[in-house]
């Protein structure tokens, strides 16, 4: 039976929810219900990590006792994220908090299994530790003091010096399970993804583990370490155990789940955790070594961690004392939740650092959701009651040719694609897939010109009927494919079409309903042609909203050069010999086209070529072999925006079709080269001029 558990890191609430905490919950919740809909038994998991040394200052310095701290602190992240209806239409199965008493059973279990297998031992502590990060550090991995300074090396995350700590603890013995870290990472290749990331951990790991230590005696906010009551449990022990505590039963906090128990047999393994980059090694070293020294076998580990990188708002880190960090409750109020969570999907490639920027939500708003999606909807319905007013049912039987046979392989490929990324978790993957779509069916409505049928009388009527039938099909399609990450939209989509509603519910299984097949009629009487889903953005509409968001209206000035900076500048290239002179109108001859790499993989036999897949804005991706493999590796391409020369005569390199050219500038191919890309992210498609 298909089960599909997916969980989020569990969010600290010293802090307020903030667009980086939404950014993962979205896509899990988009996962979840791409998966609810292909009818697998879904569990969504995220909640509240309430303890620790950073938690209860946070509460000192507002005066109050920690758990009246966290109680009103963790009702905010759940009116955000769990609670219906939610600023964001996240839906997750549980909410979890490390103050529950189901929780605290599982997490003294859990210590005691790893204690009683010898895994846990009683010593003393000594190092460095920061309490922004909760996590102890090297000497070598702090960043060293300003010279002349009399503070000491500071947290390379959090920028501040870390303490100094001594004091009896327990400790875990992580060094024991190098070596079987190790093999597990090499049998289960997909446990950590991407790639890169999975390298970054092996190599750790590789260089060795020191045992950690896993209870504090300094302060008192943790769970109990069992019979040891000086000591509080380390957070991360407690805090990563959430995954496995929320299968407990809530109703029998005492009956601790164990491998047999229901509800854990269920949904344990986990399919996927999603993480941030800060939090890689936490999820992927200690957190199967917790669960291998509690006697786990490497089948009931968690099968994959995915992490995601960091977002920058407006090109800025997020920081409370910049205060930039975006409220997403305040973005949704604005643009609604369904925009935020496309352009929260759609920006960044999952995997990658990425930028959130007001102006590029603007332009994506108006370009793929108003221009694209919203006006193949209202242009398909405006010309059905203008061209087939009172017709019951179209039918495109009759009157079916070749651009209705491209359109339907163009929404199978769309299906097959979003399917297949939203497995891969690449959710921008998927947003391409289903956007390539919607831009061929509205080319679609272009070159068949059901207007020019029209005016044929009867001899275009079959023409006209089968047009707007296999348009209006394409829109059926469309409303079920965006339903994971735009389900408002979905179901406004489906009332103009005279559809019910997607109904995909949790913890269940059910029928798959993207198993779609492309109908030939469609029943017209319930079409109910409404105001437009995305009315366009302009110009004062958009200063309205900045205002109204507190947006700065123009970009930060770049940086000024340092003084004395003058042999960083970059270094300047003797100009060969131009190339002859041509004229604009040659120029405008050379259809060069922002496009997004989707996949790269290297040319068997060639250190130089890699084949790649690049959207460009067609319905289909194209592909490029491209002389860039000695200055890339493919992994690092993938999700990067490219300059494609794409009317360049289609070539055969070394027996692949190769269908344009991506621009880099540099020398010779020798291994120098870099991209030629758009300084801010562009929507795929636009014209390089
Ligand atoms: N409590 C721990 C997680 C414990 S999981 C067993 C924690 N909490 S956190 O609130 O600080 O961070 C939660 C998640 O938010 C992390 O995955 C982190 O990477 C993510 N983000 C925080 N700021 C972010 C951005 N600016 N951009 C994207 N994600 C970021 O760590």
């Amino acid at each position: 039976m298909p089960r599909f558990y997916v969980t989020t890191p569990i969010y600290y609430v010293n802090d307020v929810p903030h667009l980086g905490h939404a950014y993962t919950t979205v896509v899990a919740d988009t996962l979840a219900r791409f998966h609810r809909l292909r009818g697998d038994d879904v569990r969504m998991l995220t909640g509240t990590d309430e303890h620790g040394q950073k938690i209860e200052e946070a509460a000192e310095a507002k005066g109050m006792a920690p758990k009246a701290f966290v109680d009103a602190a963790s009702e905010v992240f759940q009116r955000t994220f769990a609670k219906k209806p939610n600023e964001l239409l996240t839906e997750p199965d549980d909410f979890i908090r490390t103050t529950e008493p189901r929780h605290v059973a599982v997490v003294q279990d859990l210590w005691l299994r790893c204690q009683r297998a010898g895994f846990i031992y009683e010593g003393q502590y000594e190092g460095l530790y920061c309490v922004g990060c909760e996590a102890y550090y090297t000497e070598k991995e702090l960043e060293p003091a300003p010279p002349g300074s009399s503070e000491g090396p500071s947290c390379p995350i959090h920028k501040k010096p870390v303490s100094k700590v001594r004091e009896p603890s327990f400790f875990f013995r992580l060094s024991a399970f190098q070596d079987r870290l190790l093999a597990f990472y090499e049998r289960h290749p997909g446990f950590i993804s991407p790639e890169s990331r999975r390298n970054e951990v092996m190599s750790f790991v590789k260089a060795g583990l020191q045992d950690l230590s896993v209870s504090r005696t300094s302060f008192a906010w943790g769970i109990p370490v069992p019979d040891a009551p000086k000591h509080v449990m380390y957070v991360w022990f407690d805090a990563l155990t959430n995954y496995l505590s929320a299968l407990g039963d809530p109703k029998r906090p005492e009956a601790t789940p164990t491998l047999g128990g229901a509800p854990l047999a269920r949904y344990w393994p986990c399919d996927l955790h999603l993480v941030g980059k800060d939090i890689l090694r936490f999820h992927t070293i200690y957190w199967p070594a917790f669960l291998m020294a509690a006697g786990f076998a490497d089948e009931q580990l968690p099968k994959k961690v995915f992490v995601h990188g960091w977002l920058t708002i407006n090109g800025q880190k997020m920081s409370k004392s910049l205060r930039n960090t975006v409220e997403p409750r305040k973005l949704a109020e604005v643009f609604g939740a369904d925009v935020v969570r496309y352009y929260l999907l759609r920006e960044v490639a999952f995997g990658q650092d990425g930028d959130f920027s007001h102006a590029q939500l603007v332009a994506r708003y108006n370009a793929e959701l108003a221009d694209t999606l919203g006006n193949l909807l209202n242009r398909t319905l405006g010309l059905c009651t203008k061209l087939r007013k009172d017709a019951p049912t179209l039918d495109a039987t009759a009157g079916r040719g070749p651009l209705e046979d491209k359109l339907e392989e163009a929404a199978k490929l769309a299906l097959a694609g979003a399917s297949a990324a939203f497995e891969e978790v690449a959710p921008h993957r998927a947003i391409d897939s289903i956007w390539a779509l919607a831009r061929a069916a509205n080319k679609y409505v272009d070159e068949s010109a059901p207007w020019a049928e029209a005016k044929k009388g009867e001899a275009g009527a079959a023409r006209v009927d089968a047009i707007l039938a296999t348009s209006l099909e394409v829109l059926r399609w469309l409303s079920v494919l965006v339903w994971p990450a735009m389900p408002t939209v979905s179901d406004k989509l489906r009332a103009q079409l005279g559809l019910p509603a997607l109904e995909a519910p949790s913890g269940r299984e059910g029928t798959d309903q993207t198993a779609l097949s492309f109908a030939r009629a469609f029943a017209t009487d319930k079409l109910a042609l409404g105001t437009p889903i995305f009315p366009k953005i302009d110009a004062e509409r958009q200063e309205q909203i900045f205002a109204e968001l507190g947006v700065a209206k123009a970009a930060p000035e770049p940086e000024a050069p340092k003084k004395g900076a003058a042999s960083k500048e970059p270094k300047k290239k003797e100009m060969a010999e131009p190339a002859a002179e041509i004229t604009f109108d040659e120029f405008t001859r050379l259809d060069l086209r922002v496009g997004t790499v989707l996949s790269a993989e290297r040319v068997p036999k060639s250190d130089k070529l890699l084949k790649l897949m690049v959207d460009v804005g067609e319905p289909a991706p194209r592909q490029i072999v491209a002389g860039i493999g000695k200055s890339f590796a493919p992994e690092a391409l993938v999700g990067q925006q490219v300059t494609v020369v794409a009317n360049l005569k289609p070539a055969k390199l070394m027996g692949l079709e190769s269908r344009g050219m991506v621009l880099a500038a540099g020398g010779d191919g020798e291994g120098d080269l870099a991209l030629v890309q758009p300084a801010r992210g562009r929507v795929i498609g636009t014209r390089v001029k």
